[in-house]
């Protein structure tokens, strides 16, 4: 099997978080790489955003406490994002462009999509497991305006980045071809 068919089958989400230190210059890469990705009408869409030192880890929780706006203090949400985001030395958020406008919006989406999925791939040949995260609070406006992300940016997922571990996950089966390979 080649190379890029052995990481396409073999990639996993990973939800085991380490807080192991992960070279900037190879995120960046890995960013790099992931801007590959196809898009339409000369619109690269997608923005990423690094969480990474406490301040920014600060943001992120204060954000998510006023998207939940359930009485929680900073602490319990702390806890609450401990495990699956705050753990990891870094954490990507995701956006992409928003144009008020069908076509554009759904272009816009579907590009960042392959962006995130090149992301995924090519940490993954780096020794580095993400996991592409869509918690409810992503959604809730307040949270975009705490970290002042503006109306023209909608939030794509958070993908906390971790080193691999030894022992990589089993491939996720699939649905056989035949399930969903179609004659029209
Ligand atoms: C748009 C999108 C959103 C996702 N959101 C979540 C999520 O919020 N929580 C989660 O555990 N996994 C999430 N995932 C990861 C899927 O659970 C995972 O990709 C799927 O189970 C297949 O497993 P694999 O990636 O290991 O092959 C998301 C995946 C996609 C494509």
């Amino acid at each position: 099997m080649s190379e890029l068919k052995r990481v396409i089958v073999e990639r996993r989400s990973v939800k085991q978080i380490s807080s192991r230190k992960i070279d900037r210059s190879l995120v960046e890469e890995i960013i790099e790489l992931a801007a590959f990705a196809p898009f339409h009408s000369k619109v690269e869409p997608w923005h990423v955003y690094l969480i990474e030192d406490a301040e920014q880890k600060e943001k992120l929780v204060r954000a998510v406490a006023a998207a939940k706006n359930d009485g929680a203090s900073l602490g319990q949400v702390k806890e609450m994002l401990e495990r699956k985001f705050l753990t990891a030395p870094v954490i990507l958020m995701v956006t992409s462009a928003v144009f008020q406008d069908a076509k554009k919006d759904f272009e816009s989406v579907a590009a960042t999509s392959a962006f995130i999925q090149n992301l995924q791939l090519a940490a993954w040949e780096s020794g580095v497991g993400t996991i592409w995260r869509t918690p409810k609070f992503l959604f809730q406006p307040a949270f975009r305006e705490a970290l002042q992300i503006g109306e023209e940016e909608t939030v794509m997922g958070l993908l906390p980045l971790t080193l691999l571990p030894e022992e990589k996950p089993d491939p996720k089966p699939r649905r056989e071809l035949k399930d969903f390979l179609h004659e029209l």
